[in-house]
């Protein structure tokens, strides 16, 4: 298939997710998509994207004509179009449609009611305080030495991990996520990891289902899914790719999140001074830290039949990209849009980078539990602070936007 890209002065806007614009900050590109191609055609990759506000809150609400059945990321979308569906979609809750979503949502919402998230008040406390206890507040590196700890800690914990495994997951799965500019899929390397990892979590499920524990691994090896009007228990499998999609979901985002954090109040001093001033408005900074930098910048859908935007049509079994974080930038929606404001009036009930509708992110409530009390922390630890911006390390990641290194001085 080929469409042409438009051509304005300066040349056409290319988007590409896999390039160091991309991965360096790719909110001037996105403009350039609202502006010159709402709806965007990538050749190299063969995808579609939605960048404006209306269009992508109109697409993800819409499950029935932007599928999530062949997969959320743009590689395993493309191993399911080449017939290679089993291995990599699977059967985990991001790539399930109506009906079987529905059943698993419903069984994993348990675990995730607005009172069990409540419940582990203590341990999130416990955990952040333990991490930046160990920091010498004079000097440390945001990320590596306390934003890419905590939230894996947390998440294995619930799962029943071992805390001598823990790290160690964290590893495997940020090999699994690396991508070196250009490069769609995971490396030999990521393979790898991503094999350890799903090893691990398959033997921790066969000790739990021989003797149960008081951990979600231990509850999912009991707990029953209802399929044609039949009970029956979760596989191996199933279980496996919760565990470790979970274990992904539940660390690498809010990492992402606190480490942008970091920058984006170095970058807005006021913004620091502010919430220095009223930790009330805590709440309002982390769902403007969501919009302004979110970790999860982009959703993958497949459409199950033609879509006609903007002049175009979309045809049916094509992946589109539905760019949350470009969405939450669009001037249509947010005035000014580029202006980083905790006191921002959010005129909308929902959030688009936690998803929304039927996928929407099953651990909000804990993120913005874990986000919240990391600001609090650090707003303690560094009322005031530099970074070394010589020091500053972007991931290269697919999917999630952020940092590996966040060198922090107080001066
Ligand atoms: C700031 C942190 C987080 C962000 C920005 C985030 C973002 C998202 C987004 C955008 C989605 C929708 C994906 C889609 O529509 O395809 C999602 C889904 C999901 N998230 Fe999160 N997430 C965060 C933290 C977490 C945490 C802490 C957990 C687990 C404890 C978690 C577990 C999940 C799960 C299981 C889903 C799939 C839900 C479903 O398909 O029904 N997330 N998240």
């Amino acid at each position: 298939m080929s469409v042409s890209s438009p051509t304005v002065s300066g040349g056409p806007v290319v988007f590409d997710p896999f390039s160091d614009d991309y991965f360096q900050a790719p909110f001037e590109t996105y403009r350039r998509m609202r502006d010159e191609a709402p709806l965007y055609y990538n050749e190299t990759y063969d995808f579609w994207a939605l960048t404006r506000y209306e269009d992508v809150s109109a697409a993800i609400k819409d499950y029935a004509t932007f599928s999530s059945a062949k997969g959320v990321t743009l590689e395993i979308v493309k191993a399911a179009a080449s017939g290679d569906t089993d291995s990599l979609a699977g059967k985990i809750i991001i790539s399930l449609d109506p009906p079987e979503h529905e059943r698993m949502r419903k069984l994993v919402n348990r675990v995730f009611t607005p009172r069990a998230v409540a419940s582990l008040e203590q341990l999130v406390r416990d955990t952040i305080d333990r991490y930046a206890s160990q920091l010498d507040p004079s000097s440390f590196d945001a990320v590596a030495d306390f934003a890419a700890l905590f939230p894996v800690e947390i998440i294995t914990s619930m799962l029943g991990v071992p805390a001598a495994d823990q790290q160690q997951l964290r590893l495997w799965l940020d090999e699994s996520l690396e991508r070196k500019p250009g490069q769609m899929s995971t490396s030999p390397e990521g393979i790898e990891a991503m094999m350890k990892s799903a090893a691990y979590y398959y033997e921790l499920i066969q000790e739990r289902r021989k003797k149960p524990q008081d951990d979600m691994i231990s509850r999912l090896t009991e707990a029953e899914v209802t399929e044609d009007g039949e009970a029956r228990r979760l596989d191996d499998i199933e279980i496996t790719g919760f565990a470790t999609m979970l274990g992904g979901a539940g660390a690498e985002t809010v990492t992402k999140l606190v480490g942008n954090a970091v920058v984006v109040f170095a970058d807005n001093p006021d913004q620091w001074q502010k919430l220095q001033d009223d930790r009330s408005k805590i709440p309002a900074a982390f769902e403007e830290l969501l919009r302004y930098e979110g970790p999860s910048q982009y959703q993958i859908r497949t459409t199950t039949r033609d879509v006609t935007l903007h002049g175009k049509t979309i045809p049916a079994d094509d992946p589109v990209m539905l760019i949350n974080g470009s969405a939450s930038r669009d001037e249509r929606f947010f005035p000014d849009a580029d202006r980083f404001d905790i006191d921002r009036e959010r005129k909308v009930g929902y959030n688009l980078n936690f998803g929304y509708g039927i996928h929407s992110c099953l651990g909000a409530a804990l993120a913005r539990m874990e986000g919240r009390m990391a600001l609090d922390t650090l707003l303690d630890l560094i009322p005031r602070y530099d970074i070394d911006r010589s020091g500053l390390q972007r991931v290269h990641m697919t999917n999630v936007l952020g940092w590996c290194n966040v060198p922090v001085r107080v001066p």
